[in-house]
Protein backbone atom coordinates (compact mmCIF):
# COMPACT_ATOMS: atom_id res chain seq x y z
CA UNK A 1 0.00 0.00 0.00
CA UNK A 2 1.26 3.39 -0.95
CA UNK A 3 0.94 5.97 1.71
CA UNK A 4 -1.73 8.96 1.16
CA UNK A 5 -0.32 12.13 -0.73
CA UNK A 6 -0.48 15.32 1.79
CA UNK A 7 0.33 19.29 1.27
CA UNK A 8 4.08 18.77 1.89
CA UNK A 9 4.48 16.73 -1.06
CA UNK A 10 3.35 19.74 -3.34
CA UNK A 11 1.46 17.94 -6.19
CA UNK A 12 -0.36 20.31 -8.14
CA UNK A 13 -3.00 19.79 -10.82
CA UNK A 14 -4.49 21.86 -13.45
CA UNK A 15 -8.18 22.93 -13.71
CA UNK A 16 -8.49 21.60 -17.44
CA UNK A 17 -7.05 18.01 -16.28
CA UNK A 18 -10.25 16.33 -14.33
CA UNK A 19 -11.88 19.12 -15.50
CA UNK A 20 -11.74 17.72 -19.11
CA UNK A 21 -15.72 16.91 -19.97
CA UNK A 22 -13.85 13.88 -22.42
CA UNK A 23 -15.64 15.89 -25.52
CA UNK A 24 -13.05 14.71 -27.87
CA UNK A 25 -12.93 14.58 -32.56
CA UNK A 26 -14.84 11.85 -32.59
CA UNK A 27 -17.38 12.40 -29.89
CA UNK A 28 -19.24 14.40 -27.68
CA UNK A 29 -19.03 15.07 -24.11
CA UNK A 30 -18.37 11.49 -21.37
CA UNK A 31 -18.86 13.35 -18.59
CA UNK A 32 -20.65 16.43 -16.87
CA UNK A 33 -18.69 19.60 -16.49
CA UNK A 34 -18.70 20.72 -12.26
CA UNK A 35 -18.00 24.27 -11.31
CA UNK A 36 -14.58 24.85 -10.82
CA UNK A 37 -14.58 25.41 -7.18
CA UNK A 38 -15.86 21.70 -6.48
CA UNK A 39 -12.65 20.40 -8.62
CA UNK A 40 -10.86 22.35 -5.82
CA UNK A 41 -12.62 21.03 -3.02
CA UNK A 42 -11.83 17.93 -4.00
CA UNK A 43 -8.40 17.97 -5.51
CA UNK A 44 -7.61 19.27 -1.59
CA UNK A 45 -9.51 16.28 -0.34
CA UNK A 46 -7.28 13.99 -2.53
CA UNK A 47 -4.26 15.31 -1.07
CA UNK A 48 -3.20 17.97 -3.62
CA UNK A 49 -0.82 20.76 -2.76
CA UNK A 50 -1.86 23.18 -5.56
CA UNK A 51 -4.39 24.11 -8.49
CA UNK A 52 -3.27 25.99 -11.79
CA UNK A 53 -5.43 27.12 -14.38
CA UNK A 54 -5.96 28.39 -17.60
CA UNK A 55 -7.80 32.11 -17.61
CA UNK A 56 -10.56 30.65 -19.37
CA UNK A 57 -11.22 27.45 -17.15
CA UNK A 58 -12.43 29.54 -14.47
CA UNK A 59 -13.97 32.52 -16.19
CA UNK A 60 -16.01 31.80 -19.38
CA UNK A 61 -14.47 33.63 -22.81
CA UNK A 62 -16.36 36.93 -23.06
CA UNK A 63 -17.40 37.43 -19.65
CA UNK A 64 -18.05 40.62 -18.56
CA UNK A 65 -16.17 42.49 -15.62
CA UNK A 66 -18.81 41.88 -12.93
CA UNK A 67 -19.64 38.10 -14.00
CA UNK A 68 -15.35 37.79 -13.92
CA UNK A 69 -15.28 39.66 -10.68
CA UNK A 70 -17.87 37.10 -9.38
CA UNK A 71 -16.75 33.73 -10.41
CA UNK A 72 -13.14 34.98 -9.89
CA UNK A 73 -13.90 35.61 -5.64
CA UNK A 74 -16.19 32.72 -5.54
CA UNK A 75 -12.95 30.64 -7.12
CA UNK A 76 -10.43 32.32 -5.21
CA UNK A 77 -12.61 31.73 -1.30
CA UNK A 78 -12.86 27.72 -2.32
CA UNK A 79 -9.48 27.46 -2.99
CA UNK A 80 -8.78 29.16 0.06
CA UNK A 81 -11.54 27.50 2.21
CA UNK A 82 -9.42 24.29 0.58
CA UNK A 83 -5.75 25.27 1.84
CA UNK A 84 -4.93 25.04 -2.01
CA UNK A 85 -2.22 27.40 -3.30
CA UNK A 86 -2.80 28.44 -6.50
CA UNK A 87 1.26 27.77 -8.27
CA UNK A 88 0.51 28.52 -11.89
CA UNK A 89 -1.46 30.42 -14.15
CA UNK A 90 -1.79 30.39 -18.09
CA UNK A 91 -3.43 31.48 -20.50
CA UNK A 92 -5.97 30.12 -23.43
CA UNK A 93 -4.72 30.75 -26.92
CA UNK A 94 -5.70 28.54 -28.58
CA UNK A 95 -9.94 27.43 -27.90
CA UNK A 96 -11.61 30.47 -29.14
CA UNK A 97 -11.65 31.00 -33.11
CA UNK A 98 -9.73 33.97 -33.00
CA UNK A 99 -6.63 31.85 -32.64
CA UNK A 100 -6.93 29.64 -35.16
CA UNK A 101 -3.64 30.62 -36.74
CA UNK A 102 -2.12 31.74 -33.29
CA UNK A 103 -1.97 34.32 -30.52
CA UNK A 104 1.77 35.92 -30.29
CA UNK A 105 2.59 34.88 -34.48
CA UNK A 106 -0.81 34.98 -36.13
CA UNK A 107 -0.15 36.55 -39.59
CA UNK A 108 -3.46 39.05 -38.43
CA UNK A 109 -1.72 41.79 -36.55
CA UNK A 110 -5.32 42.53 -35.00
CA UNK A 111 -5.16 39.10 -33.75
CA UNK A 112 -2.11 39.32 -32.45
CA UNK A 113 -2.66 42.83 -30.72
CA UNK A 114 -5.75 40.99 -29.01
CA UNK A 115 -4.00 38.01 -27.90
CA UNK A 116 -1.50 40.05 -26.28
CA UNK A 117 -3.91 42.09 -24.18
CA UNK A 118 -5.24 38.26 -23.22
CA UNK A 119 -1.86 37.19 -21.57
CA UNK A 120 -1.19 40.72 -20.20
CA UNK A 121 -4.72 41.07 -18.00
CA UNK A 122 -3.72 37.32 -16.87
CA UNK A 123 0.01 38.13 -15.91
CA UNK A 124 -2.10 40.48 -13.61
CA UNK A 125 -4.59 38.36 -12.55
CA UNK A 126 -1.72 35.65 -11.93
CA UNK A 127 0.23 37.90 -9.85
CA UNK A 128 -3.33 39.00 -7.71
CA UNK A 129 -3.99 35.19 -6.99
CA UNK A 130 -0.25 34.98 -5.57
CA UNK A 131 1.24 32.82 -8.24
CA UNK A 132 4.93 32.80 -9.16
CA UNK A 133 5.04 30.56 -12.61
CA UNK A 134 3.06 31.91 -15.57
CA UNK A 135 2.97 29.05 -18.09
CA UNK A 136 3.21 30.22 -21.67
CA UNK A 137 1.76 27.03 -24.50
CA UNK A 138 1.66 28.30 -27.73
CA UNK A 139 -0.45 25.61 -28.94
CA UNK A 140 -1.57 27.34 -32.09
CA UNK A 141 1.66 29.22 -33.14
CA UNK A 142 2.76 26.64 -35.86
CA UNK A 143 0.82 25.92 -39.39
CA UNK A 144 -0.14 23.06 -41.29
CA UNK A 145 1.85 23.98 -44.60
CA UNK A 146 5.28 25.45 -44.67
CA UNK A 147 4.60 28.18 -47.41
CA UNK A 148 1.77 29.74 -45.29
CA UNK A 149 3.92 30.64 -42.26
CA UNK A 150 7.24 33.51 -42.58
CA UNK A 151 9.02 31.23 -39.82
CA UNK A 152 11.70 34.17 -39.59
CA UNK A 153 9.11 36.73 -38.85
CA UNK A 154 6.87 34.45 -36.88
CA UNK A 155 10.13 33.90 -34.16
CA UNK A 156 10.66 37.82 -34.32
CA UNK A 157 6.88 38.09 -33.09
CA UNK A 158 7.19 35.70 -30.49
CA UNK A 159 10.39 36.92 -29.15
CA UNK A 160 8.65 40.09 -29.22
CA UNK A 161 5.54 39.27 -27.56
CA UNK A 162 7.37 37.21 -25.07
CA UNK A 163 9.96 39.91 -24.04
CA UNK A 164 6.60 42.02 -24.07
CA UNK A 165 5.25 39.98 -21.25
CA UNK A 166 8.29 39.82 -19.22
CA UNK A 167 9.12 43.27 -19.67
CA UNK A 168 5.27 43.43 -17.98
CA UNK A 169 5.97 41.34 -15.37
CA UNK A 170 9.48 43.44 -13.77
CA UNK A 171 7.80 46.68 -14.62
CA UNK A 172 5.24 45.74 -12.73
CA UNK A 173 7.59 44.29 -10.01
CA UNK A 174 5.38 41.53 -10.01
CA UNK A 175 7.17 37.78 -8.03
CA UNK A 176 6.13 35.73 -11.51
CA UNK A 177 8.82 33.72 -13.65
CA UNK A 178 7.39 32.95 -17.51
CA UNK A 179 7.82 28.91 -18.38
CA UNK A 180 7.50 28.19 -21.81
CA UNK A 181 5.85 24.55 -22.61
CA UNK A 182 6.99 23.12 -26.09
CA UNK A 183 5.15 20.63 -27.81
CA UNK A 184 6.25 19.52 -31.34
CA UNK A 185 2.61 19.25 -33.16
CA UNK A 186 -1.28 19.16 -31.98
CA UNK A 187 -3.09 20.90 -32.20
CA UNK A 188 -1.35 22.50 -35.36
CA UNK A 189 0.65 20.33 -37.68
CA UNK A 190 3.94 21.94 -36.58
CA UNK A 191 4.16 24.46 -33.73
CA UNK A 192 6.95 26.23 -32.90
CA UNK A 193 8.99 25.50 -30.29
CA UNK A 194 8.76 21.84 -30.58
CA UNK A 195 11.27 20.68 -28.44
CA UNK A 196 13.14 21.54 -25.20
CA UNK A 197 16.15 21.99 -27.13
CA UNK A 198 14.47 24.44 -29.15
CA UNK A 199 13.05 26.72 -26.78
CA UNK A 200 16.42 26.41 -24.84
CA UNK A 201 17.93 28.29 -27.64
CA UNK A 202 14.61 30.89 -28.35
CA UNK A 203 15.07 31.94 -24.76
CA UNK A 204 19.02 32.55 -25.50
CA UNK A 205 17.73 35.46 -27.79
CA UNK A 206 15.29 37.10 -25.53
CA UNK A 207 15.62 40.23 -23.59
CA UNK A 208 14.36 39.19 -20.62
CA UNK A 209 15.28 35.68 -21.03
CA UNK A 210 16.59 35.95 -17.09
CA UNK A 211 13.08 35.37 -16.32
CA UNK A 212 11.75 33.10 -18.84
CA UNK A 213 12.68 29.05 -18.47
CA UNK A 214 10.98 26.27 -19.23
CA UNK A 215 7.94 23.87 -18.24
CA UNK A 216 8.52 21.00 -20.45
CA UNK A 217 5.78 17.86 -20.64
CA UNK A 218 6.37 14.00 -19.96
CA UNK A 219 4.16 13.50 -23.22
CA UNK A 220 5.36 16.13 -25.10
CA UNK A 221 9.48 15.01 -25.71
CA UNK A 222 8.23 11.26 -25.64
CA UNK A 223 5.72 12.40 -28.56
CA UNK A 224 9.17 13.76 -30.48
CA UNK A 225 10.60 10.28 -30.06
CA UNK A 226 12.63 12.05 -27.07
CA UNK A 227 13.75 11.61 -23.80
CA UNK A 228 12.12 12.97 -21.25
CA UNK A 229 14.35 12.84 -18.62
CA UNK A 230 17.09 14.08 -20.71
CA UNK A 231 15.16 17.30 -21.43
CA UNK A 232 14.68 17.95 -17.61
CA UNK A 233 18.26 17.49 -17.16
CA UNK A 234 19.58 19.92 -19.92
CA UNK A 235 16.65 22.57 -18.56
CA UNK A 236 18.21 22.12 -15.11
CA UNK A 237 21.47 22.26 -16.17
CA UNK A 238 20.84 25.54 -18.04
CA UNK A 239 19.31 27.04 -15.19
CA UNK A 240 15.73 26.79 -16.60
CA UNK A 241 13.24 23.95 -15.05
CA UNK A 242 10.99 26.47 -13.57
CA UNK A 243 7.76 23.99 -13.85
CA UNK A 244 6.78 20.44 -15.36
CA UNK A 245 4.15 18.65 -16.68
CA UNK A 246 4.17 15.59 -15.84
CA UNK A 247 1.89 12.53 -17.51
CA UNK A 248 2.12 9.46 -19.26
CA UNK A 249 2.71 8.72 -23.44
CA UNK A 250 3.25 5.22 -24.66
CA UNK A 251 5.61 5.89 -28.24
CA UNK A 252 5.48 8.80 -31.08
CA UNK A 253 1.74 9.51 -31.22
CA UNK A 254 -0.95 11.74 -30.29
CA UNK A 255 -0.79 13.70 -26.80
CA UNK A 256 -2.19 10.70 -24.73
CA UNK A 257 -1.88 12.64 -21.38
CA UNK A 258 -2.12 9.06 -19.92
CA UNK A 259 -1.45 8.83 -15.86
CA UNK A 260 1.96 9.95 -14.54
CA UNK A 261 4.06 6.06 -14.81
CA UNK A 262 1.01 4.98 -17.07
CA UNK A 263 3.36 5.47 -20.39
CA UNK A 264 6.82 4.83 -20.60
CA UNK A 265 7.56 3.42 -16.91
CA UNK A 266 11.53 2.54 -16.54
CA UNK A 267 11.31 6.89 -18.10
CA UNK A 268 8.97 7.98 -15.40
CA UNK A 269 11.44 6.14 -12.54
CA UNK A 270 14.62 7.92 -13.80
CA UNK A 271 12.46 10.75 -14.12
CA UNK A 272 11.81 10.20 -10.79
CA UNK A 273 14.98 9.73 -9.38
CA UNK A 274 16.30 12.68 -11.18
CA UNK A 275 13.64 14.85 -8.90
CA UNK A 276 13.81 12.99 -5.87
CA UNK A 277 17.58 12.39 -5.71
CA UNK A 278 19.00 14.81 -8.15
CA UNK A 279 22.39 14.11 -10.55
CA UNK A 280 24.30 11.44 -9.40
CA UNK A 281 26.97 13.31 -9.36
CA UNK A 282 25.34 16.10 -8.05
CA UNK A 283 24.41 19.71 -8.92
CA UNK A 284 21.29 21.64 -9.55
CA UNK A 285 17.97 19.90 -8.09
CA UNK A 286 14.42 21.07 -9.09
CA UNK A 287 12.15 22.28 -6.12
CA UNK A 288 8.81 23.73 -8.03
CA UNK A 289 5.70 21.56 -7.85
CA UNK A 290 5.31 18.37 -8.75
CA UNK A 291 2.45 19.36 -11.13
CA UNK A 292 0.18 16.87 -13.05
CA UNK A 293 -1.33 18.01 -16.78
CA UNK A 294 -2.63 14.16 -17.70
CA UNK A 295 -6.40 13.86 -18.90
CA UNK A 296 -9.02 11.13 -17.43
CA UNK A 297 -9.43 8.89 -20.32
CA UNK A 298 -12.91 9.29 -21.65
CA UNK A 299 -14.32 5.72 -20.95
CA UNK A 300 -13.97 7.02 -16.82
CA UNK A 301 -16.76 9.00 -15.23
CA UNK A 302 -16.60 10.95 -11.64
CA UNK A 303 -15.21 8.32 -9.85
CA UNK A 304 -12.99 7.07 -12.90
CA UNK A 305 -12.05 10.98 -12.23
CA UNK A 306 -10.81 10.68 -9.16
CA UNK A 307 -9.44 7.56 -9.21
CA UNK A 308 -7.06 8.89 -11.88
CA UNK A 309 -6.02 11.95 -10.17
CA UNK A 310 -4.92 10.02 -7.20
CA UNK A 311 -3.04 7.46 -9.38
CA UNK A 312 -0.84 10.19 -10.63
CA UNK A 313 -0.04 10.81 -6.82
CA UNK A 314 0.57 7.34 -6.17
CA UNK A 315 2.56 6.39 -8.82
CA UNK A 316 4.66 9.27 -8.53
CA UNK A 317 4.90 8.19 -4.32
CA UNK A 318 5.84 4.52 -5.20
CA UNK A 319 8.45 5.28 -7.95
CA UNK A 320 10.04 7.95 -5.24
CA UNK A 321 10.06 5.30 -2.80
CA UNK A 322 11.41 2.96 -5.10
CA UNK A 323 13.97 5.77 -6.28
CA UNK A 324 15.36 6.31 -3.00
CA UNK A 325 15.90 2.44 -2.15
CA UNK A 326 18.10 2.47 -5.42
CA UNK A 327 20.47 4.91 -4.53
CA UNK A 328 20.70 4.08 -0.96
CA UNK A 329 21.77 0.17 -2.07
CA UNK A 330 25.33 -0.21 -1.85
CA UNK A 331 25.22 -2.22 -4.93
CA UNK A 332 24.57 0.36 -6.68
CA UNK A 333 26.66 2.82 -5.16
CA UNK A 334 28.78 0.54 -6.18
CA UNK A 335 28.34 -0.41 -9.47
CA UNK A 336 28.12 3.75 -9.86
CA UNK A 337 31.73 3.81 -9.12
CA UNK A 338 32.28 0.68 -11.32
CA UNK A 339 30.42 2.01 -14.16
CA UNK A 340 32.15 5.51 -14.06
CA UNK A 341 29.25 7.47 -13.39
CA UNK A 342 30.40 9.71 -10.79
CA UNK A 343 33.64 9.84 -12.24
CA UNK A 344 32.63 11.95 -14.91
CA UNK A 345 32.18 14.69 -12.93
CA UNK A 346 35.84 14.95 -12.81
CA UNK A 347 37.07 17.91 -15.21
CA UNK A 348 38.80 16.44 -18.43
CA UNK A 349 41.87 19.02 -17.72
CA UNK A 350 43.29 18.93 -14.59
CA UNK A 351 42.99 22.09 -12.35
CA UNK A 352 45.61 24.63 -13.29
CA UNK A 353 46.35 22.47 -16.17
CA UNK A 354 47.57 24.22 -19.17
CA UNK A 355 47.05 23.42 -22.83
CA UNK A 356 51.00 23.28 -23.34
CA UNK A 357 51.51 21.00 -20.60
CA UNK A 358 48.32 18.96 -21.44
CA UNK A 359 49.65 18.44 -25.26
CA UNK A 360 53.32 17.71 -23.95
CA UNK A 361 51.63 14.76 -21.48
CA UNK A 362 52.94 11.79 -23.54
CA UNK A 363 50.42 9.35 -21.73
CA UNK A 364 47.25 11.00 -22.64
CA UNK A 365 47.60 9.75 -26.07
CA UNK A 366 51.57 9.18 -27.47
CA UNK A 367 51.83 6.76 -25.08
CA UNK A 368 48.15 6.12 -23.96
CA UNK A 369 47.32 2.21 -24.06
CA UNK A 370 44.42 2.27 -26.16
CA UNK A 371 43.69 -1.20 -26.30
CA UNK A 372 43.27 -1.52 -22.42
CA UNK A 373 40.93 1.73 -22.44
CA UNK A 374 39.17 -0.03 -25.68
CA UNK A 375 38.90 -3.15 -23.15
CA UNK A 376 36.98 -1.22 -20.18
CA UNK A 377 34.05 -2.97 -19.13
CA UNK A 378 31.73 -0.10 -18.61
CA UNK A 379 29.14 -2.96 -16.72
CA UNK A 380 25.87 -0.21 -17.68
CA UNK A 381 23.87 -3.48 -18.45
CA UNK A 382 24.30 -4.63 -14.87
CA UNK A 383 23.20 -1.13 -13.00
CA UNK A 384 20.47 -0.70 -15.18
CA UNK A 385 19.06 -4.13 -14.06
CA UNK A 386 19.81 -2.99 -10.49
CA UNK A 387 17.00 -0.27 -11.51
CA UNK A 388 15.01 -2.91 -12.85
CA UNK A 389 14.97 -5.01 -9.87
CA UNK A 390 14.17 -2.10 -7.12
CA UNK A 391 11.18 -1.34 -9.89
CA UNK A 392 9.97 -4.34 -10.73
CA UNK A 393 11.52 -7.19 -8.83
C1 LIG B 1 -1.58 20.36 -24.20
C2 LIG B 1 -0.78 21.19 -23.23
C3 LIG B 1 -1.64 22.04 -22.35
C4 LIG B 1 -0.84 23.05 -21.57
C5 LIG B 1 -1.73 24.02 -20.90
C6 LIG B 1 -0.97 24.98 -20.03
O1 LIG B 1 -0.97 19.54 -24.82
O2 LIG B 1 -2.78 20.55 -24.33
O3 LIG B 1 -0.02 20.33 -22.47
O4 LIG B 1 -2.38 21.22 -21.49
O5 LIG B 1 -0.03 22.43 -20.63
O6 LIG B 1 -2.42 24.70 -21.86
O7 LIG B 1 -0.61 26.06 -20.73
MN1 LIG C 1 -0.13 17.86 -23.42
MN1 LIG D 1 1.00 20.61 -20.61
Amino acid sequence: MVRKPTPDDRFSFGLWTVGWSAQDQFGSASRPVLDPWEYATKLAELGAWGITFHDDDVVPFGADDAERERILTRFKQATDDAGLTIEMVTTNTFSHPIFKDGGFTANDRSVRRFGLRKVLRNVDLAAELGATTFVMWGGREGSEYDGVKDVNAALDRYREGIDTVAGYIKDKGYDLRIALEPKPNEPRGDILLPTVGHALGFIAELEHGDIVGLNPETGHEQMAGLNYTHALAQALWSGKLFHIDLNGQRSIKYDQDLVFGHGDLLSAFFTVDLLENGFAGGGPRYEGPKHFDYKPSRTEHMQGVWDSAEANMSMYLMLAEKARAYRADPRVQEAFQESGVLELSEPTLAEGESLEVFLADRSTFEDFDVDAAAARDYRFVRLNQLAMEHLIG
